[in-house]
């Protein structure tokens, strides 16, 4: 399957899917999340759920158990094809909705999302963990979180580019890893910086375009994603802002392994 899904951090219902629609085929799915979900509710997943495509709501819950639970089977409801909520809520919030999941699909008779884990927010540094009491370098952070939330039962966490082979070595090759930060390679990149594997490589600090690294400060390439353990690759400017999107998710699908 194609592992790309693609971020649709757009406003309205009609970008979203005059853009679902060029790339129908050459992504593996589209990702909603607080943008897109804010301004056109749950509609907007079913409308492309009822078309057969596959949906990550990207809502990242985070509540008291019950809640949540609540929550992802509402999602169930839309026929999300996965479903995200913090680790940090921990382990019960977690079971909760791993259980909701399985329990609101076999009422429904649909399949059971795929729910993952968020582990620590990418915006977080190491200095901004222990202002909020966590004394753990954010790599051990993030590495007990995805411990955490496959004990619970989940399917799987989002990691950065920097996380993915040390969650891929905690957790074994079944755990799903969903990537963001992914950026192909211009020409210019080939030329001055050689990949460097799982540690990323820092932005260029050029002016933002379509296959720089926009505000994305460290980045894998859709191969080196991968082969650092990625599941699934979630991409949006990239594809979204490219002057022929479909184009450009083909040129990104040729390049994987
Ligand atoms: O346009 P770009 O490829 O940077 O989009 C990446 C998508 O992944 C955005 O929707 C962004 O919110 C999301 N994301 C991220 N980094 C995370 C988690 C989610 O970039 N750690």
């Amino acid at each position: 399957m194609n592992p790309v899904l693609v971020a649709l951090d757009v406003e309205s219902a009609a970008k979203a899917i005059e853009l679902a629609d060029q790339l129908r085929g050459a992504v593996g799915g589209y990702k909603i999340g607080k943008q897109l979900f804010t301004a056109t509710g749950p509609a907007m997943v079913r409308e492309l759920t009822s078309r057969g495509d596959r949906v990550f709501l990207d809502l990242k819950f985070h509540d008291i158990p019950n809640t949540v639970a609540g929550a992802v089977q509402s999602a169930v409801a839309t026929g999300a094809w996965m479903v995200n909520v913090h680790a940090s809520g921990g382990t019960v919030m977690m079971k909760a909705a791993a259980e909701a999941a399985s329990r609101s699909a076999g009422a429904l008779g649909r399949p059971r999302p795929l729910v993952i884990g968020v582990t620590v927010l990418t915006s977080m540094t190491d200095a901004m963990l222990q202002e909020i009491g966590v004394a753990r370098t954010v790599m051990d952070q993030v590495v007990l979180l995805a411990q955490l939330a496959r004990a619970a039962g989940l399917d799987g966490v989002v990691a950065s580019p920097q996380e993915t082979r040390a969650i891929r070595e905690a957790c074994g090759p079944d755990f799903q890893i969903v990537t963001p930060g992914i950026r192909p390679l211009r020409p210019f990149d080939k030329l001055k910086v050689a990949p460097s594997g799982v540690e990323g490589r820092q932005g260029s600090g050029q002016a933002a375009d379509q296959q720089g690294t926009d505000d994305q400060a460290r980045t894998l390439t859709p191969a080196e994603a991968i082969s650092a353990g990625a599941t699934y690759l979630v991409i949006g400017r990239p594809i979204t802002g490219a002057p022929n999107p479909r184009e450009a998710a083909e040129r990104i699908a040729a390049t994987l392994p």
